[in-house]
Formats: C-alpha cells, sequence, structure tokens
C-alpha cells in the first residue's frame, strides 16, 4: 500500500517547543503544494501515464491522490517525492463526495473531469477557516463558457457540449483555482483565451505541465492566456514541480526572526520579489546567493514597515501571518492590511497571549507595534498557514510554547519539524 493510503488512525498531535535556540544551517524547500494540487487534478484531463518529481508529501496531496485513485485512476510512489499516476482507466466522473469534502482545492477536478467526460459530478468542497470563499467567480467563468451547473443539493451536476468557438472570458477576479479549472477545461475548445488571469508561479507551473502534454499556450505566467485546445495530447509526461514560494518565505522569516544564519536552498529568488524587497526596508541582512539561494544572515536592527497583501507579484496573503511574527519584533508601527480573506488575522488573538502588540481595527487590518518580547504558552493554529506563524513565534519566545491542532500544520508543510531540528530547533511532536 502506497505510504498515501496508509490509514493511520487519527491522532491528535501537539507541538511542544523551547523557544530561544540558535538557528544555523541549511535547509531545502520542498515542492510547491498549490502547484501540486491542479497538477494532480489535470492528470485526470486525458488517460496517460505521468511521472511527477518533487511532490511534497503532505496530507492535502494525499487527499488528491487518493481522489484519483477512487476514481479509477492508479497511483504508484515509484521514490520518496517521486509518483507515477496512471489515469488510462478511469471511467467515473464523480469523485468521492467524502474527499472532496476534506479539502477545497478538490474542485479543481471540475476542469480535468469536464476536459475529459464533458461532465463532472462534485460535492460541495470543503469548509475553510480563513473566510468565505465562494465559487462565484469559478462558476461565472464557467457559464461564460457555456457550462450548465446544476445544484443538486448535496452535489452540483456540471455538464458542457461543445466548445468548438473561440471565446474570450474576462474573470471577475485573478482567482488561482478559477484559472486552473479553466485552464484545464480549454483543452476542448479551439481557441479560449482567459482574461484577468492568475498569474502566481503555481499557474505558471500548471501551464508548463499542460503545455508538456501537448497543449499549445500563449502568455504563461502573465494575467491574459489564451489556450489553444484540441491537440493530440501524449502518453507519457514527465513533470518536476517547481519549490513552495511560501514554504520558501516562510523559512526566510523564521530566520530572519530568529537572528539565525541560514542558508534557504530551492528559494526561487524570482518568486518572492515582494518578501525581499520588504525585508530590505525592514533591515534584514541577507543576500541571495543564486537564482535558487538566499542567505539569511544575522540583523542587528530590525525597522517597522507596512505590509498590504495582494495577487502574485503582490504580497502573498499565505505569508502575511509568518510576516506579522517578525514585525512584532522591528522598532516602530507595521500597518497590516489582508485584502483578501476576512479570517485571516484569526491568529493574532494567539500571539497577543504570547505578548505581542497588536491591535486588530477590522477583521482586514491590524497595527503591529515592537519590538516586543514573546513568551511560551498554550496556542491553538487555526488554519494551514496560522500554524506555521505560531511555530515561529515559539522558536524566538521565552520559555515553552505548545501548539495544539497541528494537522493543520501538515495538510501544507512538509517535514516541517525536522527541518527546524537539523537547523537547530528544539520542536518536539507529541501525543495528545
Ligand atoms: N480574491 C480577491 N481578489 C483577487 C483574488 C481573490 O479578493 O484578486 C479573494 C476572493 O474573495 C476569492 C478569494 O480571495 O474568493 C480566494 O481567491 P482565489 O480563488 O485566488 O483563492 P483559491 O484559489 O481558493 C489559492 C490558494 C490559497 C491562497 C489563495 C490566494 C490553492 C489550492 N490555494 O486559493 O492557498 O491563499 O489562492 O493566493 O492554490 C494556502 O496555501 O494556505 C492557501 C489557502
Amino acid at each position: 500500500m502506497a505510504k498515501f493510503q496508509e490509514k493511520k488512525e487519527e491522532i491528535t498531535e501537539k507541538y511542544i517547543i523551547n523557544g530561544g535556540t540558535h538557528l544555523s544551517g541549511k535547509v531545502k524547500v520542498s515542492g510547491s503544494k498549490n502547484a501540486t494540487l491542479p497538477i494532480v487534478a489535470s492528470t485526470v484531463m486525458h488517460p496517460a501515464r505521468y511521472l511527477l518529481r518533487n511532490i511534497p508529501e503532505i496530507k492535502d496531496v494525499f487527499h488528491m491522490l487518493e481522489i484519483v485513485v477512487k476514481l479509477g485512476g492508479k497511483v504508484e510512489q515509484v521514490k520518496p517525492n517521486t509518483y507515477l499516476i496512471d489515469t488510462r482507466k478511469i471511467k467515473s466522473y464523480t469523485p468521492s463526495k467524502k474527499l472532496v469534502r476534506n479539502i477545497r482545492a478538490s474542485i479543481l477536478f471540475i476542469g480535468s473531469l469536464l476536459a475529459r467526460f464533458g461532465k463532472a459530478n462534485i460535492a460541495q468542497p470543503g469548509g475553510c477557516f480563513i473566510g468565505s470563499r465562494p465559487l462565484n467567480t469559478h462558476f461565472k467563468a464557467l457559464r461564460d463558457l457555456g457550462v450548465r451547473i446544476i445544484n443538486k443539493g448535496d452535489y452540483y451536476a456540471i455538464s458542457v457540449k461543445d466548445l468548438t468557438k473561440e471565446k474570450s472570458i474576462i474573470l471577475s477576479e485573478m482567482s488561482v483555482t478559477a484559472t486552473a479549472i479553466i485552464l484545464m477545461l480549454a483543452s476542448l475548445g479551439k481557441k479560449i483565451e482567459i482574461r484577468l488571469a492568475a498569474a502566481e508561479p503555481h499557474i505558471e507551473d500548471l501551464c508548463k505541465f499542460l503545455s508538456k502534454m501537448g497543449l499549445k499556450l500563449k502568455g504563461c505566467g502573465t494575467h491574459n492566456i489564451t489556450v489553444f485546445g484540441q491537440q493530440k495530447l501524449k502518453k507519457y509526461i514527465e513533470h518536476t514541480i517547481i519549490p513552495d514560494q511560501i514554504e520558501a518565505g516562510t523559512f526566510a522569516i523564521a530566520a530572519a526572526v530568529s537572528r539565525a544564519e541560514v542558508e534557504i536552498l530551492d528559494f526561487v529568488a524570482a518568486h518572492n520579489d515582494i518578501l525581499l524587497a520588504k525585508f530590505t526596508e525592514m533591515g534584514v541582512n541577507y543576500e541571495v546567493k543564486s537564482k535558487n539561494r538566499l542567505l539569511v544572515k544575522r540583523s542587528t536592527l530590525l525597522k517597522a514597515c507596512d505590509i498590504r497583501t495582494d495577487v502574485y507579484p503582490g504580497f502573498p496573503t499565505d505569508l502575511q501571518a509568518p510576516m506579522a511574527v517578525l514585525l512584532t519584533q522591528a522598532h516602530g508601527n507595521s500597518e497590516i492590511h489582508e485584502t483578501m480573506f476576512e479570517g485571516r488575522l484569526n491568529y493574532i488573538k494567539e500571539l497577543k497571549k504570547m505578548g505581542a502588540d497588536v491591535i486588530v481595527r477590522d477583521p482586514h487590518h491590524a497595527i503591529v507595534s515592537g519590538p516586543t518580547p514573546l513568551f511560551g504558552t498554550t496556542i491553538t493554529s487555526f488554519d494551514l498557514r496560522a500554524g506555521a506563524t505560531l511555530i515561529i513565534a515559539a522558536l524566538i519566545a521565552e520559555g515553552q510554547s505548545i501548539i495544539r491542532d497541528i494537522h493543520l500544520i501538515d495538510r501544507g508543510y512538509e517535514k516541517i519539524d525536522e527541518k527546524l531540528t537539523k537547523l537547530g530547533a528544539n520542536i518536539k511532536r507529541v501525543e495528545v
């Protein structure tokens, strides 16, 4: 049985972190979660064999692989982080409702199932702690392309007849998942232009993967992508997933905040321009050693700086919470403006328990005043990125911190505790 299918009893675990240890050494960034999720979904588009390298072995990816298996596909772990996916025998266009409800990214299968069968029956996807994330953008774009969506109560029956006319659609916002779904579906069309498409590195990686499958695409990595579908697609495709932009940023922030000397391998500097610009503004001492390596050195005085989240290449919402810990150690007042998710400042309650001086003005605005020493206590992780944030805070806190609900961190960070231990952190995973 493959590792991703092992049915471990759901054990509740927590982290115990003794703060104040000196971090140093090298850490390697894993493959991108948000590139892997749509790429795994897109293997269902077309019956073929796919060899995917640099797959992060995390819960969200395992969920997506399990959906492929339940649809009738085969998934084999060739070696750690390398998977062979065979989708030639898939006949079903109804992904397991239970699995779909576990993970919001399962809506990505709408694109690949429509591309393959013209139909998809998909349950309402999983809930989310970071705010309401409606499917309006996704459904409007699908309807603009002539897709029928019928709400059947506990699932959507989605179908499309033909996409042979050339079309141009405008997304109502630059949604990552909506762009990925339309990219897959557009393989059915003659020529489909997606305006206001997402331009995140993980969407660019999906485009690269689709072009390896044989699709012709223009404008990848921009907000205007054209897909020339109806190409003959290949039977065997190999692809290496790009490094994770957010994990790279998380380690860079952890190193900066703990005044460490850490080299981050597979840190793609070009994906993190805005983070490095903010580091410069704050006085973080770093050096871009090559296009894939960042050295974070010991900084002396950190200055306050304002953060406003935005779509790529703006400041990523997924790094807003980790960055707040760095701001607690900077001199002066920093303003955080979270533009996307109304639940993404929830972690501040936990940081305040640790001694952070933060005023939350409303669900989208907060002011951090610093520097303030942090103290270890018992804190709870509300979502994946909030969990990573609390780990970073615990690394510099005086005394012991206990972080509960760490299963949320396991959804998106591969072996974060092992990686930090190698850098010298005192972090233990224990059963509750
Ligand atoms: N939104 C805007 N303006 C925009 C784009 C989005 O306000 O220009 C708002 C909308 O309200 C929208 C919401 O943000 O409903 C979500 O946007 P999007 O559809 O782009 O998000 P997503 O596709 O559901 C992906 C990532 C998230 C990441 C967001 C934003 C995947 C599987 N998920 O979600 O990742 O936060 O984009 O970059 O790619 C995570 O990794 O922790 C995570 C939540």
